[in-house]
């Protein structure tokens, strides 16, 4: 496939001038293939920042209204909803979650209510938000529990979809939930809802200062390899993900994302189906904090969010998002 040897080929010609390497550029990175993350705190007229993010910040609900405007203004498609719910509100059995008034939900209805159609929102589907263990899911002798989960996340996703979400996102890595969840919408004619399966996550040490973020981090005792994919393996993402494209996902996340470029390029060359990719907080703050130290500079947030699409990805989740979407200008 591959014809031609020096000096008749010189393959330096096309990268000789800007123009030129335009013309032969094999990827592009636009504002439509970002999703905005935002933190959510209860409370009013409130922006706190986060000590493990820098540049990153928190808000109350009535606050949202400038940055969706933001994120609209700056043609990002979608924002991702993350509720630091405090801790009085957390119980082993994650019952915040069903709340119609917890965050998520009066930060769905606010959106919709202001931005209608103009903007997605997609939701979390897991318990770790909500449970005084922080794990994602229910507990018993320090094992969480599949099936059992699963009927609180089927009732989660359905919650969230009545109040105007528009993708649910299931993080939880339980066992045949993708099924669950979709049956359950249907039978509550939520047909049009997507559901966006975390199909490979892995438990990372790369979340970090998002655990810090949502306040996750102190109430977890033990790691979550137990129900998290561990990163030492390629094949069981496959069948991951061929499991939840059985079970009715619309579109898959690899999370985390630049350390598994593989995984992603992997699943795309396998089922061609939409595959998002998530640059988590260890990502954000380690590249953040190179930037802060001179260490690199802050074209290699451009880089980092280039090389998903280069890997396959049809989206990338990047508390970047903003700042790029800012500079790309399409
Ligand atoms: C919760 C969830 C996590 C992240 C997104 N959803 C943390 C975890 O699984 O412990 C991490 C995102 C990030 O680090 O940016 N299920």
């Amino acid at each position: 496939m591959i014809t031609g040897k020096y000096p008749s080929l010189r393959l330096r010609r096309s990268r000789k001038y800007n123009w030129s390497r335009k013309l032969v550029q094999e990827n592009n990175l636009s504002s439509g293939d970002l999703i905005y993350p935002i933190f959510l705190i209860e409370g009013k007229n409130k922006k706190q920042s986060i000590k493990s993010m820098p540049g990153i910040y928190k808000y109350s609900v009535d606050k949202l209204g400038v940055v969706v405007k933001n994120v609209i203004n700056c043609k990002i498609p979608m924002v991702a909803l993350f509720p630091s719910t405090p801790d009085n509100k957390k119980d082993k059995y994650g019952n915040e979650s069903l709340n119609e008034n917890n965050l998520v939900c009066r930060a769905i209805r606010f959106i919709k209510k202001r931005f209608k159609n103009n903007i997605g929102i997609m939701c979390d589907v897991a318990l770790d938000p909500y449970t005084s263990h922080g794990h994602d899911g229910l507990l018993k002798n320090n094992y969480v529990l599949n099936d059992k989960t699963i009927d609180i996340l089927m009732k989660q996703s359905l919650l969230q979809a009545q109040m105007g979400c528009d993708v649910i996102a299931p993080s939880d890595m339980m066992d045949g939930r993708v099924g669950k969840i979709r049956k359950f919408l249907d039978k509550n004619k939520y047909h049009d809802v997507q559901i966006l399966s975390y199909a490979v996550k892995y438990a990372s040490h790369f979340y970090g200062p998002f655990r810090d973020a949502v306040g996750s981090k102190k109430s977890l005792k033990s790691n979550k390899k137990n129900y998290q994919m561990d990163f030492s393996n390629i094949n069981e993402s496959l069948r991951e993900v061929a499991l939840d494209i059985k079970e009715g996902a619309d579109m898959v996340m690899v999370k985390p994302g630049l350390p598994y470029l593989d995984i992603i390029q992997k699943v795309k060359e396998n089922f061609k189906i939409p595959v998002l990719a998530y640059q988590v907080s260890g990502e954000y703050s380690l590249i953040k904090n190179g930037i802060k130290n001179k260490l690199i500079n802050e074209d290699a947030i451009f880089e980092s969010l280039m090389c998903f699409k280069r890997a396959g990805a049809s989206a990338i989740v990047s508390y970047f998002s903003l700042d790029i979407a800012k500079k790309l200008k399409i």
